[in-house]
């Protein structure tokens, strides 16, 4: 049986020692443990710190998934990280397309798993990360700066490494996995923390070159959401159930109702989607 990898697998000088990036991650804070790291990342940018600032913990007491939910994070095995991402200049018209961002967050995750772990995951819409069915990561962008000149948005990932099938809550047990579940072996996180900055700042940079068109074909490649029976939980209780017909110009998912007339697309901005079979 493997050793457990504790926190040495993720030390800042492992993690330097990889990183591939031009800005993201060369400040970087690695914690034994924070509340969330998203948390900790925003006071981290409210108090100034530059863009692409990695802040990661080994373990986190509070962390947060989308649409209030609460995020597993045990120590010792997975990794929790939020980076920094400053606004290009005030007014800077790219700035609009930042609804694009959890979604490329989301593909620079997949690649950097496939290739540090040898999986092929596929995306939810907008930015679960799934292995088979199981959701196996996912991407929390918060945003803050109260004057135009101090703007901000924190991305925060949660990827489940090397948490074993038996020590996932039983809540989670049959929608959850692991890197180290589907592959039988111990995954780095350094090696992926580095792989998915890399992927990261490669995709912020064609975002920020109004390359929307290449980001959303590769979105869409990867998306196991298009074309499937998908039921979608709007906030205030609403529920669309159709096909995920296509993405809006804004990353947004256009679905086909079945109870409308055929031809009718709903768009969705915020919800969650549950595939049916
Ligand atoms: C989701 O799929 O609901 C998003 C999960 C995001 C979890 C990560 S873990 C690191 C960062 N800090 C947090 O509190 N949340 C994000």
């Amino acid at each position: 049986m493997a050793a457990p990898l504790g926190l040495q697998d993720l030390s800042a000088d492992a993690v330097r020692a990889l990183l591939q990036t031009r800005t993201l991650g060369w400040a970087l804070h690695i914690l034994e443990e924070t509340d969330s790291t998203n948390t900790a990342a925003l006071a981290l940018a409210q108090q100034g710190a530059g863009h692409g600032t990695v802040l990661a913990a080994d373990r986190q007491t509070a962390g947060r998934g989308r649409l209030g939910r609460h995020w597993f994070s045990p120590p010792g095995e997975n990794l929790y990280c939020s980076v920094i991402l400053r606004r290009t200049p005030p007014g800077d018209h790219r700035w609009d397309d930042l609804s694009w961002l959890p979604l490329i967050s989301a593909v620079a995750a997949a690649h950097a798993i496939r290739k540090v772990a040898g999986l092929h995951p596929s995306l939810k819409w907008p930015n679960d990360i799934l292995v088979g069915e199981r959701k196996v990561g996912g991407i929390l962008c918060e945003g803050g700066g109260a004057s135009s000149q101090n703007v901000y948005v924190v991305v925060g990932i949660g990827i489940n490494v090397n948490t074993r099938r038996e020590s996932f809550p039983e809540d989670l047990r049959s929608l959850a996995t692991s890197l180290r579940s589907a592959t039988d072996r111990q995954v780095n996180r350094a090696a992926l923390l580095a792989g998915w900055l890399a992927e990261l700042e490669a995709r912020s940079d064609a975002l920020l070159a109004g390359r929307l068109k290449e980001l959303g074909l590769e979105y869409e490649a990867l998306c196991s959401t298009l074309g499937r029976r998908v039921r979608v939980n709007l906030a205030g209780g609403q529920v669309v159930e159709g096909r995920a017909d296509s993405l809006g110009p804004d990353g947004s998912l256009r679905v086909s109702p079945e109870a409308e007339p055929a031809g009718t697309l709903v768009e969705i901005r915020v919800g969650d989607v549950v595939h049916l079979r």
